[in-house]
């Protein structure tokens, strides 16, 4: 994407901006614009917002100018509400605030640089992982467009709406409430066409609007990559900490280096890292480093944190994922997974009963 290319103008719609620069939001909302990440702001043009709303006192001019200084530079100026702060869209369409669940302890986003490296899996892995340890746990998959948590957990029922308001997520067999887009939509290609604000908010109702109950953990499965899907989730949501999932040959492409900058720009805490696809082991117990050696440490000099795990490929991985059965793996590096992710976690409680 060419930033310096680009000019933001007051006859540009709020929707487009905030879809190409998520970040804008904040800009916006700082200005007393903060319909900016919903509906509202969709067919409304900068200048018409800054004359309707924020009771007529938006400076128009000093909003474009430190929104193109955003969008050259990718730096937002000082004292910003948090990342997170950005309004949502309420059910009826009000701007609800910052997307909350009392019933929530800790929100983790599973993240990786690009796409196909493991991502789901280990979001996945790590739901059935604290579920085996007795924590309370679901899995929020906030990539729209994709299958692979419901199918990895083998859910398929609709969540049901008891009140006609909000949802209840369907749970795996081992008692894991999942919540996909996939679930709701009748067909996968409609998400396709989903742009940035609506992805947001549908996020965030997913967060808000979904019967978790007590959780000590929900784990988030971000879109891939690092341009504007999971940038949007990352903001609809009051992440604690994120796990960096990457592979020996993605490092090389600097996507690695990508993604920690994006956590860092959004003032998130990489909890730690994880190695996915890091050798195969041979019948007589060689590792085969397929995709070349393992850049373990290199990751960890990169992230600023802790490798968590090297996984292997591991062809029982594949079949489990691929059929629904996710809960039934076991293998001492998934064990290593677990037990790093809990030394780092944001909470350190003793298990609890479910
Ligand atoms: N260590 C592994 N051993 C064997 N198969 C694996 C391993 N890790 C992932 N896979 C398989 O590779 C495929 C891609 O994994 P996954 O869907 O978790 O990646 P992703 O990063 O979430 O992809 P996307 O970017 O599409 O969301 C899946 O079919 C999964 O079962
Ligand atoms: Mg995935």
């Amino acid at each position: 994407m060419d930033l310096m290319a680009t000019q933001i103008t007051p006859e540009m719609t709020v929707a487009s901006v905030v879809d190409r620069w998520p970040d804008t939001a904040r800009l916006f909302a700082r200005y007393g614009l903060s319909c900016a990440s919903c509906a509202i702001g969709k067919t409304e043009t900068i200048g018409q917002a800054a004359a309707g709303h924020g009771a007529g006192r938006v400076k128009l001019d000093e909003l474009i100018s430190d929104l193109n200084r955003f969008a050259e530079s990718g730096k937002l100026p000082e004292g910003l509400p948090p990342a997170n702060a950005a309004p949502s869209l309420g059910a009826k369409g009000v701007p609800r605030g910052m997307a909350e669940q009392k019933g929530i302890k800790h929100v983790i986003a599973v993240m990786s640089g690009k796409g196909g490296v493991g991502k789901s899996l280990v979001a996945g892995l790590l739901a059935v992982g604290l579920k085996r340890r007795g924590f309370r746990v679901g899995v929020l998959d906030g990539d729209i467009t994709g299958p692979s948590i419901p199918r990895m957990f083998g859910v398929k029922e609709k969540p049901m709406s008891p009140d006609q308001k909000n949802l209840l997520p369907p749970k795996s067999r081992g008692g894991i409430p999942i919540m996909s887009m996939n679930l709701i939509l009748p067909s996968e290609e409609e998400a396709v066409i989903w742009r940035g604000p609506m992805v947001s908010g549908a996020i965030r109702q997913f967060f808000t609007d979904v019967l978790w109950g007590e959780l000590d953990y929900l784990i988030v499965d971000l879109p891939p990559g690092t341009s504007d899907a999971p940038l949007t989730v990352m903001q609809a949501l009051p992440v604690d900490g994120v796990v960096l999932v990457t592979t020996p040959q993605a490092l090389a492409t600097m996507v690695v280096t990508k993604a920690v900058k994006l956590v860092k720009q959004l003032g998130g805490d990489i909890i730690g890292v994880v190695e996915n696809m890091a050798y195969v082991r041979t019948p007589d117990g060689k590792e085969l480093e397929v995709f070349g050696p393992s850049q373990g440490l290199k990751l960890v000099i990169a992230a600023n944190a802790p490798l968590m795990a090297k996984i292997p490929i591991d062809p029982e991985i594949a079949h489990d994922a691929d059929n629904g059965d996710i809960e039934s793996y076991t293998s001492s590096e998934f064990d290593d997974l677990v037990d790093n992710f809990l030394k780092r976690a944001p909470m350190k409680e003793p298990p609890k009963q479910n």
